[in-house]
């Protein structure tokens, strides 16, 4: 069992922290949208996922599961701390990452212990480095330097099918320099990982590479598709 904390409630944020919880994972979610996280404690999930009520339901009743918009509590509480919050697209398509870098500041702010910080949000090469400087700025502020790594681990999930590939990944992406970290990422996936290797380690900028040609691909593929279909009829 170990100790996350997932910022962001969202479709990623949430269906990550029910599934960690369901497997035995200690999980504190934090949001600064303060009604969302008062409606998850209640047990209501603001999304509609198979099979996710009950993973939350499940998750609250037996305190395995938690929704806060307390950030200094929410940091606190992790020895993994996933930042899942929304990158909109601006208006020239790039993906905006403020929320990311705020969520990194605001960790910076609170961190007194050991820690990996895991990017899940999708996010241009290189974001990872500017999380890491974010870090390490509110560090400065506050003359300390705790033991936090960054890490990269995008997230595949379908809408529909979020609870279902989460649980049963096709692939676990994992960009990581550190041996110490990856053991930490293989302890933590262990249980989504039994039955085959899953778990795919690469430096942290291939594996922010590896999501945008994964949804590269996937456009792609629905073009072809699309293109198919227009043919034959
Ligand atoms: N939805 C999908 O199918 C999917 C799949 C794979 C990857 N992603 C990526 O995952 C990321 C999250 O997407 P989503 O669909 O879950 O977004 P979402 O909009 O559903 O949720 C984002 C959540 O983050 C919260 N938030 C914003 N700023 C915050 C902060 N500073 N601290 C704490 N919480 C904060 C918001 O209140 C909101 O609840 C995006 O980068 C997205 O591209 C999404």
């Amino acid at each position: 069992m170990m100790r996350v904390t997932v910022f962001g409630g969202g479709y990623v944020g949430l269906v990550t922290g029910a599934c960690l919880a369901q497997v035995g994972h200690d999980v504190v979610c934090a949001d600064i949208d303060a009604d969302k996280v008062a409606q998850l404690n209640n047990g209501v999930s603001p999304i509609f996922e198979p099979g996710l009520d009950a993973y939350l339901q499940g998750g609250l009743r037996q305190n395995q599961l938690r929704f806060t918009d307390d950030m200094a509590a929410a940091v606190a509480h992790g020895d993994v701390q996933f930042i899942a919050v929304g990158t909109p697209a601006n208006e020239d398509g790039s993906a905006d990452v403020h929320s990311v870098l705020q969520v990194a500041s605001t960790i910076g702010r609170y961190l007194d212990h050991p820690a990996v910080v895991v990017t899940k949000s999708t996010v241009p090469v290189g974001t990872a480095d500017r999380v890491r400087a974010a870090l390490q700025a509110s560090f400065a502020k506050r003359a300390v330097n705790p033991d936090a790594e960054v890490a990269c681990n995008p997230e595949f999930l379908k809408e529909g099918s979020a609870i279902h590939d989460f649980m049963k990944p096709d692939r676990i992406v994992v960009g990581t320099e550190s041996p110490r970290v990856e053991q930490l990422m293989r302890e933590l996936y262990a249980p989504f990982n039994r039955n085959h290797e899953r778990l795919m380690v690469m430096d942290v900028r291939s594996a922010e590479l590896t999501k945008y040609a994964a949804n590269a691909m996937l456009a792609t593929k629905i073009s072809f598709i699309n293109e198919i279909d227009n043919v034959a009829d």
